[in-house]
């Protein structure tokens, strides 16, 4: 049995974490910088990267002592050194390249989208390779066929918005305050998600892409009409965010197949989402496997995890890896028609 220190301190969480290759979380903390962001309606990251430095030394020893551990104990450090707001990736990376120098352990850079895209084996030891994964986060939404640790090939992006960035900028112009996925998906709870007419951007188109920057259009222009409630707005758009995933998703089935659906990512966290991919994977006979909550939005569990399993194949990274504010997991993938420059 070997012991992962993973830190991730990519956006406005600062995690750390210590497990083991057998899944057991030893022990964990996760510090949101909510307060601090709340004010600008988003990260500002000149702010994340400061509260990360304030925060991450006392966090690692509160999770050594909770564990009850110590340094000699781990087997390696595990860091998110990339993609992120590069202040906050370079505290945590440079953190663990000092932490693996001081007690002679071999350093794991790991990408942040591994992180998510190999925490459902952490919870699930049953869940085995190749598996679809629909990755939705605040800053991507993909769909990757994973065939293996660093196999990863995307078969979808987005060609402008990330759909978590939809649920926080449609949040915003409601009013309802950020983060904004939580509290859309709370209010669309009281409305009704049929009433307002909202567009399903790329439905039925023959590219495989996602694009939501439309349906936020939409979304600032019916609450600026004053013809709707914001709750059967928020239904409306969290509808019709579901629509284009599953047509989505869709899509990629009629090329690929895979024994299992997997979601994660902070969106992963909404019901409503899930149900609605469940049942999709039922229609084709597919495994369906969700994360628990904790493990969907940003933490440090993940990073720990993704850490165990590059250590169990020998895959170790220098002390000078620079971090990388972008970094696509599936680096063969063409760029998407109309992408900017998102992965
Ligand atoms: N219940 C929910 N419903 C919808 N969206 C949600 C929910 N909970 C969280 N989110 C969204 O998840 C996003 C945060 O997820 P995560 O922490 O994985 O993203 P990130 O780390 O900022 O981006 P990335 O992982 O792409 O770098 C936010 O956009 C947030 O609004
Ligand atoms: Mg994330």
């Amino acid at each position: 049995m070997s012991l992962v220190l993973g830190i991730e301190s990519s956006c406005d969480e600062t995690a750390v974490a210590l497990v083991d290759t057998g899944r057991v979380i030893r022990a964990e903390r996760i510090a949101s910088q909510i307060e601090e962001h709340a004010p600008y309606g988003g990260v500002v990251p000149e702010i994340a990267a400061r509260a990360h430095a304030e925060r991450i030394a006392p966090m690692l020893a509160d999770v050594m002592n909770d564990a009850g551990a110590s340094l000699a104990d781990c087997d390696a450090i595990a860091a998110t050194a990339g993609p992120g707001l590069i202040g906050g990736v370079m505290v945590g990376l440079v953190s663990a390249k000092a932490l693996a120098m001081a007690s002679d352990t071999p350093l794991l850079a790991i990408n942040h989208l591994e992180g998510h895209a190999l925490s459902p084996r952490l919870a699930d030891p049953t869940l085995e390779f190749p598996y679809m994964l629909l990755l939705v986060s605040g800053g991507h939404c993909q769909i990757l066929l994973v065939e293996g640790v660093g196999q990863y090939k995307r078969l979808a992006t987005t060609i402008d918005d990330a759909l978590g960035e939809a649920f926080d900028k449609s949040a915003k112009i409601m009013g309802l305050g950020y983060p904004g996925g939580p509290a859309v998906e709370k209010l669309a709870l009281q409305g009704d998600p049929q009433v307002v007419p909202l567009p399903r951007p790329l439905k039925g188109s023959k590219e495989p892409h996602f694009s939501f920057a439309g349906l936020k259009s939409a979304v600032s222009r019916v609450h600026q009409s004053g013809d709707h409630s914001n709750a059967d707005l928020a239904a409306s758009f969290q509808q019709a965010a579901i629509d284009c995933l599953l047509d989505r998703l869709r899509k990629a089935l009629s090329h690929h197949s895979a024994p299992a659906l997997v979601v994660a990512g902070g969106v992963a966290a909404n019901q409503a989402i899930r149900g609605a991919l469940e049942a999709l994977a039922t229609q084709h006979n597919m495994r369906f496997c969700a994360p628990p909550l904790a493990l969907c939005t940003d933490n440090a569990a993940m990073i720990a995890w993704a850490g165990c399993e590059r250590l169990a194949l020998g895959q170790f990274d220098a002390l000078d890896f620079a971090a990388r504010p972008r970094w696509p997991l599936d680096p063969q993938a063409q760029a998407a028609r109309g992408a900017g420059v998102k992965a």
